[in-house]
């Protein structure tokens, strides 16, 4: 047997511990696995598909990124070339077969999954492996590199909070997060933030400022306030302040300023806003996400096994299971309202901008 792997989109703590995983459970069956580097497009660069063999990811289970690479504008079914959206699949699928391949396994977040599916349909028995520090996919009950996001949040966040005290300041500060709210309501309440905002929960800028003012009348001059950023107000759109390139999703960025700069303007207080943006897809997983990557590269192996093509490994604890991979892509997993965590924030007098 021989299997392709690659992985997409962006990258997320504990790519390489599944990439360690699924080379191991291969090796132990007798079967080889090949790397396929940054998305599909190694394909078509010399040295683009190479064998990963146990000595090649000796070490690399507390690395973050990946040692494969990845690329967020890789769609070979759009693929940018000269200005304009191509369709390469076709050549994508004869290379799978050119290369002698069994099965591929393709490690990565919904967009590389409706890729993946369309490569389904025409016929490559792939195995889908749901990675994104947002842990927005659906089907699954959690992601691996969330728990690592969750963590170096929280610690920017308890850090944050002695220079906003001292400075009797408001900070506003932005985690990524663009259709849910995971990591800004988990490292929010984890590092006992007084304000939450995230998509889910369109915010009122006046409940916001009521926050800030209660605080200063109880004698706590200060507020750390934590924003998705893909957060909006009441009537709002995406906020973006980056020009969107051809054949990617838009950037985002910008919210926690502009929640910044109207709690200054309506309150008076002096308020500071930073984005914690990509550092929270950096650095070494956690315990929990090394684990986790393991356990989903070794299951994704048995589902080549098991031939569960078309399948999404998926997380149901205690166990890993299969579910088809439509399931992963029919809608994003966004954080229920009624859900215990938000309750809890509600009861530790967290504002979530409602
Ligand atoms: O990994 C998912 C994500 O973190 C989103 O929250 C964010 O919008 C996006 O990646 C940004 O990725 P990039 O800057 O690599 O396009």
């Amino acid at each position: 047997m021989r299997i392709a792997v690659n992985t997409g989109g962006g990258d997320a703590p504990g790519l390489n511990a599944v990439l360690r995983a699924v080379v191991n459970a291969a090796t132990v069956r007798g079967w080889d696995v090949y790397g396929v580097r940054e998305g599909y497009n190694g394909f078509f660069r010399p040295g683009g598909v190479h064998p990963l063999t146990r000595d090649m990811v000796r070490g690399i289970t507390p690395l973050g990124g990946t040692i494969l690479g990845t690329v967020n504008r890789g769609n070979p079914f759009e693929f940018p070339r000269d200005g304009e959206l191509v369709d390469i699949s076709d050549e994508v699928v004869r290379k799978f077969y050119e290369h002698g391949f069994d099965a591929f396994i393709a490690v990565g977040g919904d967009g590389s999954f409706r890729i993946a599916k369309r490569f389904m349909d025409k016929g490559i028995p792939m195995v889908c492996v749901p990675k994104t520090i947002d842990n927005d996919v659906n089907g699954t009950h959690v992601t691996f590199g969330f728990d690592t996001a969750v963590a170096t949040a929280t610690d920017a966040l308890d850090k944050l909070h002695s220079t906003a005290e001292s400075h009797r300041r408001v900070m506003c500060v932005e985690v990524m997060g663009r259709y849910c709210g995971w990591i800004a309501l988990h490292a929010g309440i984890a590092a006992t933030a007084d304000i939450i905002l995230i998509p889910e929960i369109p915010f009122d800028i006046e409940s916001v400022c009521a926050k800030v003012r209660r605080r200063e009348a109880a004698g706590r001059q200060f507020a750390i306030c934590v924003v998705a950023e893909g957060a909006t107000p009441v009537g709002g759109g995406l906020t973006s302040t980056h020009e969107t390139e051809l054949g990617r999703e838009i950037r985002l960025g910008g919210i926690a300023e502009r929640v910044a700069l109207e709690i200054a303007e309506r309150t008076g207080k002096e308020t500071r806003s930073l984005s914690l943006g990509h550092l929270l897809r950096g650095g070494h997983p956690t315990a929990y996400d090394r684990l986790l990557s393991l356990r989903y590269g070794a299951a994704a192996v048995r589902a080549v096994e098991q031939r569960k093509f078309g399948c999404m490994v998926s997380y149901q604890p205690p166990d890993m299971v299969f579910v088809p991979v439509e399931t992963g892509i029919s809608e994003t997993k966004r954080v229920p309202l009624d859900c215990d965590t938000i309750r809890c924030a509600r009861e530790m007098g967290i504002c979530l901008g409602d």
